[in-house]
């Protein structure tokens, strides 16, 4: 898997600094061509000689090579990739990667970088367990980013264990890893709706959800890694959700009408659609042109419904084509997804229940069973990211 793959290795200023020579070691052996990046503060932990002998390539420490003046390209190294692999990823490095700091060769090469980026971080667990690069980790991610942990692999949930490097050959079977998967879609093309819509009442307020956009996010990236072209019509989420991935396409909605017209487009040139954007039933009847002003009386609000895209998209399905939808419920679940399985002529459709803690709205984390016509699968809780992997797993076993 990992033949004639080009891997640029950041490497930064930590103790486990001495087990990247492991990692090129395993790469190399696995037919793989390795180019080091390292920061300042890496190279007081090992020497450039060591990892140039590894890696039969000088290594790239400054903006401008110190032998000659020539200067070093961030944005070739970023053509150049198959993937980026910074291990190990100080806290430091995590801050600067998550808010555009760049001030080494490192992070400008990740800035410019074209190809799937893995971190694996290696700090102390009170370090690793501080908001701020707990944050930072879950900015990387949402960006698209794959961070490998101690015991799971990728991302974990939970915090116990954490902060130390996972050990290199975990670090090397993950990429393996995804680069297995990666060609599994390719070709393919995938509708993907995220995020909530807005539905105006006036030009101050709207009616929505709590849709963070996080899920549909998710499983964009998962779908682009593996290879697939994806259509992603996001609803009004916040900056801070970014799409990074070349495959991904991205186009902007607000309200469920708005989100209909993009779906109806795009979906007859989809092999499949995964619909788990939280779309408004309702909308307001009127929209006023001016603010609604207060008055002493009660404010009655007609609303009009709005079109059901998964039922509309389940219309027009064809042969070959699949349509995947979700089911936010908080009672009768099963009962309502069934009901929603049938009515929407999905494939099969996601449940997340707002009963059970971590699932569901703006978490991290979500816990879903996949509904088919011929029964129920259940998974336990997991980051949303990996919750990703399950349905795209299911769907490529359609
Ligand atoms: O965005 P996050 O904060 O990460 O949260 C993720 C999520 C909870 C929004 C997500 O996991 C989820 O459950 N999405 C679907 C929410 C929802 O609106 O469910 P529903 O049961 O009301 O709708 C059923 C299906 O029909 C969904 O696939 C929905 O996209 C679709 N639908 C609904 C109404 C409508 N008018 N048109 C639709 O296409």
């Amino acid at each position: 898997m990992l033949k004639d793959k080009k891997i640029v290795l950041g490497i930064t200023g930590s103790i486990a600094a001495y087990k990247s020579c492991l990692i090129i070691r395993q790469l190399i052996k696995k037919g793989a061509e390795v180019q080091v990046v390292i920061t300042p503060a890496g190279k007081e932990f090992i020497t450039p000689i060591t990892l140039s002998a590894l890696t039969s390539k000088p290594v790239i420490s400054d903006f401008f090579s110190q032998r000659d003046g020539t200067w070093h390209s961030h944005v070739d190294l970023g053509l150049w990739a198959d993937a980026m692999l910074i291990a190990p990823a100080t806290a430091s490095t995590i801050g600067k990667m998550a808010n555009g700091v760049a001030d080494n060769m490192l992070i400008t090469t990740y800035l410019s970088m074209k190809a799937p980026v893995f971190i694996a971080p290696a700090m102390d667990l009170d370090m690793y367990a501080h908001p701020s690069t707990q944050q930072n980790l879950k900015t990387l991610q949402s960006y698209g980013n794959h961070i490998i942990e101690p015991g799971t692999g990728f991302l974990a949930s939970k915090l116990e264990g954490k902060g130390r490097m996972e050990e290199p050959e975990n670090i090397v079977a993950c990429l393996e890893q995804f680069f297995a998967t990666q060609q599994s879609m390719a070709g393919r093309r995938v509708l993907i709706t995220a995020g909530p819509t807005y539905e105006k009442l006036d030009p101050v307020r709207f009616i929505g959800n709590y849709s963070s956009g996080k899920m549909g996010f998710a499983l964009a990236h998962e779908c682009a890694d593996r290879g697939a072209q994806v259509e992603f019509v996001c609803g009004p989420v916040s900056s801070a959700m970014q799409v990074s991935h070349p495959n991904i396409h991205r186009i902007n909605v607000e309200s469920a009408q708005e989100m209909y017209e993009a779906c109806m487009r795009i979906y007859p040139s989809m092999e499949s659609a995964i619909l788990c954007a939280a779309v408004a039933d309702y909308a307001p009847e009127t929209v006023a042109s001016q603010k609604m002003k207060r008055t002493g009386d009660d404010l009655v609000i007609r609303l009009k419904p709005n079109p059901d895209i998964a039922a509309s998209l389940g219309k027009i399905k064809k042969e070959g084509q699949t349509l995947v939808g979700f089911a936010l419920e908080t009672n009768d679940e099963e009962t309502h997804a069934q009901a929603k399985l049938k009515k929407k002529n999905f494939d099969f459709i996601v449940l997340n229940s707002l009963k059970d803690e971590g699932a569901g709205f703006r978490t991290d984390t979500n816990k879903i069973s996949i509904i088919t016509a011929e029964g129920k699968k259940g998974y336990p809780l997991k980051s949303k990211a990996e919750v990703a992997k399950d349905i795209v797993d299911e769907l490529e076993a359609l």
